[in-house]
């Protein structure tokens, strides 16, 4: 009888554990929600572009190596030829409506989720480069 009830609290905090992990393991990126109202429409729900329109912003290396420029072309737009992945892009990117930090958290969400990368960008940066946009 003293085991079963000493067992108790340890079933508990064991049942809390994975119940946490369980949770924690569902809870979606903050991005993404920004991610699939203002990008997946043109660039898809996984990053995967359309055709020779618009660009992928997965499986391809373009978003990390022009990291600094991403903040600019969401906020003022992109409107100039682009090789990606072998394939010449050349249609209008529209201005997105997004804060600093909408804009932070939807980079995040293609460079952590669609891009698998370890980086992360702070609203912070995000103002930096803002102030730099030539
Ligand atoms: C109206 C369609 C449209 C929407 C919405 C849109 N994009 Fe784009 N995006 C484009 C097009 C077209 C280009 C290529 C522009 C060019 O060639 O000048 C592009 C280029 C890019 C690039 C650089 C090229 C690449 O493949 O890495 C990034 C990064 C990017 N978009 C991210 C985003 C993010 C993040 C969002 C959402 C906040 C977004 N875009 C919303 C159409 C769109």
């Amino acid at each position: 009888m003293k085991y079963v009830l000493r067992a108790i609290p340890i079933l508990a905090i064991v049942g809390m554990l994975v119940y946490l992990v369980t949770v924690m393991g569902t809870i979606d990126h903050p991005g993404k929600p920004l991610y699939k109202i203002n990008c997946a429409s043109c660039h898809g729900e996984k990053g995967e572009g359309i055709k020779k329109l618009v660009p992928p912003l997965s499986g391809t290396t373009y978003p990390m190596e022009h990291l600094d420029s991403i903040p600019c072309w969401l906020k003022f737009g992109m409107n100039h030829p682009i090789v990606v992945n072998g394939t010449e892009y050349d249609q209008i990117m529209y201005p997105v409506k997004l804060n600093a930090i909408q804009t932070a958290n939807v980079m995040n969400y293609v460079l952590q989720e669609l891009q698998q990368k370890d980086t992360t960008v702070s609203s912070k940066w995000v103002e930096e480069k803002w102030a730099n946009c030539k």
